[in-house]
């Protein structure tokens, strides 16, 4: 592995693993018993290393911040990256960091845990880091993105909209960045991505994704 921050959650991985085969061989367990988690384990050994003890996000990982997340939202995720509708474009160098992390999980009763533990998290709420956008002419562009996902920025899970307020700028930023070129959300299986994917091509320009971000600034917080 080249990228050191995977080395480190994947050596914690193995010593967690290296850990339970020590329990089990000293209480004579059944191995298959031994990874019977809860989703506070799964979280702490397995998406804490890069997302944070209480999913806040860690931005030299380019890890978002994920907490308070809606559970069907993270779900879907977790599920798109272990499918590799999500992770796998050869240009996608952070969808390839978070892709085998989801694949740690073993099942999809894990998957359910990891998920409903996110969504019980605090919303971290990030300050802003982008510079020089302008929420008026945002507040123009948003008008196609409140279709989906409100005019408060909350969200919509009948349309499968994630929230975007709460979010870091830095990090919507990049994933419209993905779906304008395609490397999130072009995979042939990925409905969502799909339904996403023009509707960030409305954005012209990198000045028009600093607008309509600095306007979901101005939606408040989660
Ligand atoms: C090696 C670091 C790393 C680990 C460990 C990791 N992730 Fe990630 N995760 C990332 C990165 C980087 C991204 C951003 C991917 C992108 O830019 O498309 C991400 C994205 C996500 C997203 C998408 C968020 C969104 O708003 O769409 C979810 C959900 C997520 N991770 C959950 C998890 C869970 C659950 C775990 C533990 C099983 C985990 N991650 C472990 C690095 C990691
Ligand atoms: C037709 C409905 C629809 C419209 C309109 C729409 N989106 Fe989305 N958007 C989605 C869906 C669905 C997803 C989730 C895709 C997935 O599951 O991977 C999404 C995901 C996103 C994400 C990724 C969030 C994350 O946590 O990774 C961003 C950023 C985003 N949309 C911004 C926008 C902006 C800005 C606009 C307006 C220019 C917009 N969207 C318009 C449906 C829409």
């Amino acid at each position: 592995m080249k990228l050191g921050i995977v080395g480190t959650a994947r050596s914690r991985a193995l010593s967690v693993a290296a850990l339970l085969a020590a329990a089990t061989f000293a209480t004579g367990c059944d191995p298959a018993e031994a990874r019977v988690h809860t989703g506070d384990t799964l979280f702490s050994n397995n998406c804490a290393p890069c997302h944070g003890a209480q999913g806040e996000g860690l931005a030299v990982a380019k890890a978002p911040a994920i907490g308070g997340l809606p559970e069907w939202y993270v779900k879907h995720q977790v599920e798109g990256f272990r499918q590799g509708l999500r992770g796998t474009h050869f240009d996608d160098i952070q969808g390839m960091r978070m892709r085998p992390m989801a694949l740690t999980l073993v099942n999809d009763e894990e998957v359910a845990k990891v998920s409903a533990y996110v969504a019980k998290l605090p919303p971290a709420n990030p300050a802003t880091e982008l510079q020089g956008g302008n929420a008026e002419a945002g507040a123009g562009y948003y008008g196609t993105c409140a279709a989906c996902h409100g005019t408060d920025g909350m969200g919509n899970e009948a349309l499968g909209a994630p929230p975007l307020v709460g979010a870091s700028d830095w990090y919507l930023r990049d994933q419209l960045e993905k779906f304008q070129s395609g490397v999130r959300g072009a995979h042939p299986k990925d409905a969502r991505g799909a339904q996403m994917a023009p509707m960030a091509k409305t954005l012209p320009d990198g000045q028009a994704i600093k607008d309509v971000l600095a306007h979901v600034a101005t939606l408040g917080k989660r």
